[in-house]
C-alpha cells in the first residue's frame, strides 16, 4: 500500500520537461598545468598604466573597491581569471586573496578556466526562461556539440549557462564575448553561429525590434518632433 502510494507520488512530482541541466560553475580551485599559483602573472605597461587611473579613483583606504575592474583587466589580458589573477590583483589592492577568490566565484563574468575565442553565455532565468531560452540552448548544444562549460576541440567556442544578463525584455538573449544577441530564435541563433565561425559581421543587438520598445510598436513618444520640455515644466526651471 505504502509503496503504491510513493509510486503515484513520485509520478506526479516528475519534472515535466525532459531538459534538465547540472550546474557546471566553478565554484573551487583545482590546480592545473594552465592555471596554478606557479605560473607568473603581471598586467603589462599599458594594463598596469590603466589599473593606476581606476585605483586612483578611489580613496587610498577604499582602493580594494577596484577589485572588480581589475580582475577584468586581469581577464582581458589573460585570457581567463586565473589564480595567478587573482593572486596578482590581491596584492595590489592588498586584500586577503580569499575576498577576491570570493569575488571572482560569485560572478559568472569572471572566467575560472580558459575559454574559446567565442565564448557563449545563455541565459535561462525566468523571464529569458518564459520566452524560450530552452531552446536557444538546446540549439546551441545541438549545433556545436557543446555541453555547458565546454570549448570546441578547434578553440573557437565555448559554452556557458548564466543567470539574468540584464536584458530581460528582449529575451530570449545570449552575450558572446562582450556583444548581446537579443529576441533570438532557433534559426537566428544558428545564423549568428555560422557568421561568427565564418569571420563575418553579424548583427549584434535586437534581432527583430529597434531596441526595446513593445513588440508590437512603440506607445508612447510616437512623434518625430523634439518635445519641447519648457510647455510642461516650470518657467524657473
Ligand atoms: S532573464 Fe535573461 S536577461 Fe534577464
Amino acid at each position: 500500500m505504502l509503496s503504491r502510494f510513493l509510486r503515484s507520488s513520485l509520478k506526479t512530482r516528475v519534472r515535466p520537461t525532459s531538459f534538465f541541466r547540472s550546474s557546471h560553475i566553478i565554484s573551487v580551485h583545482r590546480d592545473t598545468d594552465v592555471n596554478n599559483p606557479n605560473i607568473p602573472f603581471e598586467f603589462n605597461a599599458e594594463n598596469l598604466k590603466l589599473a593606476e587611473s581606476i585605483i586612483s579613483k578611489y580613496p587610498p583606504q577604499y582602493k580594494k573597491s577596484a577589485v572588480m575592474p581589475l580582475l577584468d583587466l586581469g581577464q582581458r589580458q589573460l585570457g581567463f581569471t586565473s589564480i595567478s589573477v587573482m593572486n596578482y590583483v590581491a596584492k595590489m589592492l592588498d586584500m586577503p586573496p580569499m575576498r577576491v577568490y570570493e569575488v571572482a566565484t560569485f560572478y559568472t563574468m569572471y572566467q575560472r578556466k580558459p575559454v574559446g575565442k567565442f565564448h557563449i553565455q545563455v541565459c535561462t532565468t525566468t523571464p529569458c526562461q518564459l520566452c524560450n531560452s530552452d531552446s536557444i540552448m538546446e540549439t546551441i548544444m545541438h549545433e556545436l556539440n557543446l555541453q555547458p562549460g565546454e570549448t570546441t576541440p578547434d578553440g573557437i567556442f565555448s559554452l556557458e549557462e548564466v543567470e539574468c544578463l540584464g536584458a530581460c525584455v528582449n529575451g530570449p538573449m545570449i552575450q558572446v564575448n562582450d556583444d548581446y544577441f537579443e529576441d533570438l530564435t532557433s534559426e537566428k541563433v544558428v545564423e549568428v553561429l555560422q557568421g561568427l565561425k565564418e569571420g563575418k559581421d553579424v548583427h549584434v543587438g535586437t534581432a527583430t525590434r529597434e531596441t526595446c520598445e513593445p513588440i508590437k510598436g512603440p506607445k508612447t513618444l510616437l512623434t518625430d518632433k523634439a518635445i519641447d520640455l519648457s510647455k510642461f515644466t516650470r518657467e524657473d526651471l
